[in-house]
């Protein structure tokens, strides 16, 4: 296996507009982010994946650009970026961007252009078709973000191709012109010395041509690995932008694998495949949404869960490569949803940590993770920002799926706003963020949970998070070992070993609130030193252990 810098390397994501407001106008921006390099340092992560900073009319924050080799305004100017980049490369930390290929705003030129006859140069930028003879959309396709992909655009008389909100046209990629103008835009980025890029979506870049009709019966999930993901010239192009693009500098490039299978995965990443250096799953993102988001989901699983880790490391041992992540801008507070954020908040929180530095593949965490940020409750639709909540609540209320006060509830769930307050830095008001009122209302808890108060407190999650940040630094063995499970149908207990050269770890994790008797041989040949233990004692004989309520333990064997 090929041991680069970015498999051992811990990716901390940026949102930017909720991490730090430096000219107090309520949105975060790039000095914000500048001035919290040392902070961020501090973590003992490598690498800063920063959420998009291009222009864009925000419609999906950021993930409609407008203009891909310009700075968003709110955000900043091109300088400030620069000197964000050279402030984080003088501390050894490297900044990687969200590049999104797939779709641009409606507002970039490109579409401006298209919209303005058929025969304009631009139009087969995008996807258009002729309305089916009774003016319907050219098929049912589904967006992402509730009604159909398909808008008409009424002037020319055809309908576009959005898998996103309307405001998202899919650009058509088998237009060779569409893949060297996204090219040249890596490139402009890498000129100036980027370390990679995460992308967006990247797995949606090839359409099936046949805009075959899908079967709603199968639930959006399906629809996506079946007829959005993965389509046929997928391979080609990924391997096509790293021969242009990436092979020529020292970047990488994470893709962000919606619909990606651990079948297919391979075909993406293998090492000889020369596509993508990495592959982002959602797996355990999406491990209790059946169907898709705001539908039924079933209950935390962690048997599921192991299995799903499970089969995820077989495609690095097929010499592929994979990031994990509980959290990001799109999901729910991990600690919300795979923890307890209140009896057991600070045990949880660093459990799950534990948890996800000791797998094998490059670790990603969300922004005040590294404090149990945790979700919101949201009293009222207007409070909701999120376009995906708020389309989902207002197509609700026509057809009365659920109930308003139970729409509501699910998106205190599991809506993207959960994950967007603003970080909580210190008790002062709008928790240090800002002194303006921000875009998005901060978490009233920030008193209580903020990284001042945590940075000083030995006992702290944040304290916890870079002590074993720095272990993962000092022990291969958690980046690299050879993963072994034991007690495969314990629904309370992960446990497994972790062998790497003459290194051995054992990992106990105790997913439950309550405490749990393991069975575990000791050999007394040998000597086990706690790693690091989220309490501040071990119960144990030789043959067996107690784990606490969400207590994890890591020893190694020697
Ligand atoms: C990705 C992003 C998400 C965005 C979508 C469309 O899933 O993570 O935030 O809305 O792509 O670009
Ligand atoms: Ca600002």
């Amino acid at each position: 296996m090929n041991l680069n810098w970015f498999k051992k390397g811990v990716i901390y994501q940026i949102y930017p507009r909720s991490f730090n407001d430096s000219n107090n106008d309520g949105i975060g921006d790039l000095k914000g982010i500048t001035s919290k390099l040392d902070y961020i340092k501090s973590l003992n992560v490598d690498i800063i994946w920063i959420s998009p900073i291009f222009q864009s009319p925000n419609k999906d924050n950021g993930y409609d650009v407008s203009d891909y080799c310009a700075i968003m305004p709110e955000f900043g100017t091109m300088s400030d970026f620069d000197e964000l980049l050279s402030e984080a490369h003088q501390r050894d930390l490297k900044i990687v961007l969200d590049l999104v290929p797939n779709h641009t705003s409606d507002e970039h030129k490109w579409f401006k252009q298209a919209k303005q006859s058929k025969n304009n140069p631009y139009r087969d930028f995008y996807i258009w078709k002729k309305p089916k003879p009774d003016g319907s959309p050219p098929n049912n396709w589904p967006s992402f973000f509730g009604g159909p992909a398909w808008t008409l655009h009424e002037n020319t008389g055809e309908y576009y191709l959005h898998l996103f909100t309307k405001n998202q046209p899919d650009l058509n990629w088998e237009n060779p012109k569409v893949r060297e103008s996204i090219y040249e835009a890596m490139r402009f980025w890498l000129d100036k010395g980027v370390d990679g890029f995460r992308m967006d979506v990247v797995s949606l870049l090839s359409k099936d041509l046949n805009f075959k009709g899908v079967d709603p019966k199968i639930g959006f999930r399906k629809i996506i690995e079946k007829h959005y993901a993965n389509g046929p010239k997928i391979h080609h192009y990924l391997h096509e932008m790293y021969e242009k693009v990436m092979k020529h500098y020292d970047a990488f490039s994470m893709g962000e694998g919606v619909g990606v299978t651990q079948d297919n995965a391979h075909l993406y990443v293998g090492e000889d495949r020369k596509e993508l250096d990495m592959i982002y799953h959602f797996d355990i993102l999406e491990n209790n949404i059946i169907n898709g988001k705001f539908e039924e989901s079933s209950e935390f699983d962690l048997i599921n869960i192991k299995k799903i880790f499970r089969n995820w490391q077989k495609v690095m041992t097929k010499g592929g490569w994979i990031a994990n992540a509980l959290g990001n801008h799109d999901f729910a507070r991990l600690v919300s949803r795979f923890g307890n954020d209140k009896k057991y908040h600070k045990e949880s929180a660093k459990m799950l940590i534990t948890l996800m530095a000791t797998q094998n593949g490059t670790l990603n965490i969300y922004q005040g993770d590294e404090i149990g940020m945790t979700n919101i409750h949201l009293k009222s639709i207007d409070q909701v920002n999120d376009v995906q909540s708020r389309n989902f609540y207002f197509e609700n209320l026509e057809t009365q799926k659920f109930s308003n006060d139970k729409a509501l509830e699910m998106i205190n769930n599991e809506g993207r706003d959960n994950a967007r307050t603003p970080m909580q830095w210190n008790s002062e008001d709008q928790a240090g963020f800002s002194e303006h009122e921000p875009w998005l209302q901060v978490n009233p808890n920030y008193n209580i949970i903020n990284v001042e108060q945590q940075i000083n407190d030995s006992d702290s999650i944040l304290s916890y998070y870079k002590t074993i940040l720095a272990l993962k630094k000092e022990h291969d063995v958690l980046s690299y070992g050879k993963f072994e499970e034991f007690e495969k149908n314990n629904k309370n207990i992960y446990a497994y070993t972790k062998t790497l050269g003459y290194q051995e770890i054992v990992v106990f994790l105790n997913f439950s609130q309550n405490e749990n008797l393991i069975d575990y041989e000791f050999d007394n040949e040998k000597n086990y030193d706690i790693l690091i233990n989220n309490y501040r004692f071990v119960t144990k004989t030789l043959k067996n252990i107690e784990l606490k309520p969400y207590q994890s333990l890591v020893f190694n064997i020697n």
